[in-house]
């Protein structure tokens, strides 16, 4: 690997619990019952990060995500005190991004200015919709009143960058229904809109009873129309679900998509790093309460690696081809360690369909191919 230290690090921290588990969620997120053990879970992060330290070799934090969960739960304090350690043991970058993720049913003004102060300066809230029999059908705590004061509550406490996160394709939607959920969105002035197609995951509530969804048709509709009320306000689509105002886009996630480095810490976290002996992954126990037993122990983490060269290419291709603008093919050598020869075969090939631009050495989806993104990455798999 040519230069470990260039790559970007971020660190994501789970936070793993919800005031209700919601039927279409497969996250690692449990029903909190009674008092949530901040103290313990945030001591059990900073023991978990100090075990991670030295497989960072002193690399300075680009990025840092509390995701969950519902990380809003978490009191001011709680979170102030985790970050405070995070800087205390690790160099961060000028101006690091630090997003947190809120529900609308749990948090409130004060809360939101405390996370501020606490160094949060990214707010993503998860309001799927802002009508209410489709908040209910979702399972939401929260109804469109409260989403609609979470967005004021996060204005007023004075954050530069919100995220809300809206979901299309649900139950029974018709083609144009949807729509008010972004117009409602966008009538917010949020600087980033993720707007996901709900789909039905296995192990979930939704799984076992399934809701009558629109069809593909509908789908599409529901879509084409509203990318195009994103586009006309002024929102890039730079990532299938993820659009930003100009400069805006989320850095953490497009360190993933761009196959950098980042660390988990929490339960069931996730980490990807890259050492001289190639790249590594990491998972932590998934169980709160064991977690918070084994954090910082060698028991709590599974780590496999070093990838072999044909997962690379799999998961360096399904990655960046999420982004609008492609990848560099200087990326894909330096991310991974293999040569561009190494993709020479499948980008041919969606060359052949009309799946991929090959120029300057810019390797970008073509309309078709980002239409049918399941199919281009497929070219990609071992
Ligand atoms: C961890 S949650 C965000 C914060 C908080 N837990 C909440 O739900 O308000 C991440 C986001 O993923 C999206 N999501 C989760 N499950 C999904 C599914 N099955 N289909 C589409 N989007 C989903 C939702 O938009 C959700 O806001
Ligand atoms: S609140 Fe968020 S993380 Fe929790 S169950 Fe619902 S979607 Fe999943």
């Amino acid at each position: 690997m040519k230069s470990i230290a260039a790559i970007p690090l971020g660190l994501y921290i789970h936070l793993p619990w919800c005031i209700r588990k919601c039927p279409y969620c497969d996250f690692n997120s449990h029903e909190a019952a009674g008092e949530l053990p901040y103290d313990r879970y945030v001591d059990a992060l900073l023991r978990d990060l100090d075990a991670e330290l030295s497989h960072i070799q002193n690399r300075k934090v680009d990025t840092i995500f509390i995701g969950g969960g519902t990380p809003s739960l978490f009191p001011a304090a709680a979170v102030r005190r985790l970050l405070d350690g995070i800087r205390a043991r690790m160099d961060c970058v000028t101006g690091m991004e630090v997003t947190l993720e809120a529900n609308p049913g749990a948090a409130d003004t004060s809360r939101f200015s405390g996370f501020l102060a606490a160094g949060v300066n990214r707010l993503s809230i998860g309001v799927q919709s802002f009508r209410n029999h489709q908040l209910k059908r979702l399972g939401r705590v929260h109804d469109s009143a409260a989403a609609h004061a979470a967005l004021a509550a996060a204005r007023d406490a004075g954050y530069g960058d919100i995220n809300i996160d809206i979901m299309h394709g649900l139950p029974d939607d018709r083609d144009d229904e949807a729509l008010v959920d972004l117009v409602e969105a966008l009538a917010f002035e949020p600087t980033h809109i993720s707007w996901y197609q709900l789909t039905i995951e296995p192990g979930t509530a939704f799984a076992h009873r399934p809701p009558q969804l629109p069809d593909h048709d509908s789908v599409a509709k529901q879509f084409d129309a509203g990318s195009e009320m994103l586009a006309a306000a002024g929102y890039d689509r730079y990532e299938v679900s993820a659009y930003a105002r100009p400069g805006r886009c989320a850095r953490h996630n497009i360190n993933y998509w761009q196959f950098g480095d980042y660390i988990g810490i929490g339960a069931g976290a996730h980490g990807k790093m890259t050492s001289t002996l190639g790249i590594f992954r990491s998972e932590k126990r998934r169980n709160p309460a064991t977690y918070m037993s084994q954090a910082g122990q060698p028991e709590c983490t599974t780590r496999s690696g070093p990838v072999d060269d044909a997962d690379l290419i799999t998961e360096f291709a399904i990655n960046a081809l999420r982004l609008r603008e492609g990848f560099d093919e200087s990326l894909f050598t330096s991310r991974t360690g293999l040569t561009r020869g190494a993709l020479s075969d499948p980008v041919r090939q969606a060359q052949e369909h009309g799946w991929l631009n090959d120029a300057a050495g810019v390797i970008r989806p073509t309309e078709l191919g980002y239409r049918f993104l399941n199919d281009l990455q497929l070219l990609f798999l071992k």
